[in-house]
């Protein structure tokens, strides 16, 4: 089959190959999946980079130790495991597992695909809508009529937020660039400001909690936009986001302030719930541009601008699939 190999770190059109590599092997408690589409998240770019570098410590110090690369899938069960009882072949999922960006994955977590979204749509949700989903409901425990602010709402995690945070009842202030007013407004927010005209953090309005993706005020001034008892939930940041993570604990530890990081874990439940919102008509992923499976490399290097509206998506097509039938369970 072909995936794409990640041999360095560096510029994206260096490291990174289309290979002829062996399927995947299918252990028991997995469902062999013919990937029809992936989508990228911040991680696939900051692993290409190794931005910051301090993530060699996991990653490998001068290269990868594991060169695969893409997390979020979505396509059909091929083959499956003598354990798995709740999939069948044939059956159209999503999910999340590295090396996606692969003609397949041998998967743990799949769920069954949205009925009403493309594989595409679909393969856009695992990481980046189960980011934003801890974020507003296990993080920021939001509650009907909460005022709540997404920084930074044009993103892959951000437009999610919004939709969620909807969803979960609360009154939504999105922050967002220019050119994505039009488009975070259309998913429900509301009330939408342009961060490079307006700063939240000056203004009079307070928020019972704050869900930052941009990372573009500081965290002293962002706590101030907080009412009493709010807390702020740092996703990420568009730079420096160690130099972030440390003044956030430092904050927290000797002022006390309620600031909260987290890493997303990906979870079969939450993957179910994002499928229920979807098909609800809940939750509507946002696709910026497609790539195929060989643009690999140009996908990265958009993302790592960190300007895309919603998600970036790759498809896997047919032809490329190849290397036999896929391996018996
Ligand atoms: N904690 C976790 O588990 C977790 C999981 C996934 C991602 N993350 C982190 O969360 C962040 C967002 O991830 P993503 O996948 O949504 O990335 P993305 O799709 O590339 O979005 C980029 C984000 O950065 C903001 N941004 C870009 N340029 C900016 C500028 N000049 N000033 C202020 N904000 C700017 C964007 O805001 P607009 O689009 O509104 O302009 C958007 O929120 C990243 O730092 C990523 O590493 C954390």
């Amino acid at each position: 089959m072909h995936a794409i190999i990640q041999t360095g770190y560096g510029a994206p059109s260096r490291v990174l190959r289309l290979e002829e590599v062996d399927q995947p092997a299918l252990d028991d408690d997995r469902v062999l999946v013919r990937v029809r589409a992936s989508s990228v998240n911040s991680s696939d770019w900051r692993q290409v980079r190794a931005h910051p570098y301090i993530i060699r410590l996991t990653l490998g110090l001068r290269r990868p130790r594991d060169g695969h690369i893409g997390g979020d899938y979505a396509g059909v069960v091929e083959a499956v495991g003598a354990k798995v009882s709740n999939l069948a072949v044939g059956d159209e999922v999503f999910g999340a597992r590295t090396g996606a960006y692969a003609d397949y994955v041998a998967a743990r977590m799949a769920v069954a695909k949205p009925a009403n979204l493309s594989f595409e749509q679909a393969a856009a949700l695992p990481v980046a809508a189960t980011t934003a989903l801890q974020a507003v409901r296990d993080k920021g425990a939001v509650r009907a009529g909460q005022r709540l602010l997404v920084n930074g709402a044009g993103g892959g995690v951000g437009h999610f937020a919004v939709q969620i945070a909807k969803a979960f009842g609360a009154e939504v202030t999105a922050t967002t660039s220019t050119d994505k007013i039009g488009l975070v407004g259309s998913l429900g927010a509301d009330h939408v400001i342009d961060y490079t005209r307006e700063d939240f953090t000056r203004g009079t309005q307070r928020y019972e909690v704050i869900i930052d993706c941009a990372g573009n005020a500081s965290l002293g001034a962002t706590c101030r936009a907080l009412s009493d008892g709010g807390r702020l939930i740092v996703v990420g940041a568009y730079r420096r986001p160690l130099t972030r993570l440390a003044l956030g604990w430092l904050r927290r530890r000797l002022l006390r302030q309620p600031i909260l990081f987290f890493l997303a874990q990906i979870r079969l439940e939450d993957l179910q719930t994002l499928k229920e919102m979807a098909e609800a008509g809940r939750l509507r992923p946002i696709i910026d541009r497609t790539f195929t499976l060989a643009d690999v490399p140009a996908a990265i290097g958009y993302a790592e601008r960190q300007t895309v509206a919603g998600k970036i998506v790759l498809t896997v097509p047919g032809q490329l699939a190849g290397g036999g039938p896929p391996n018996a369970p």
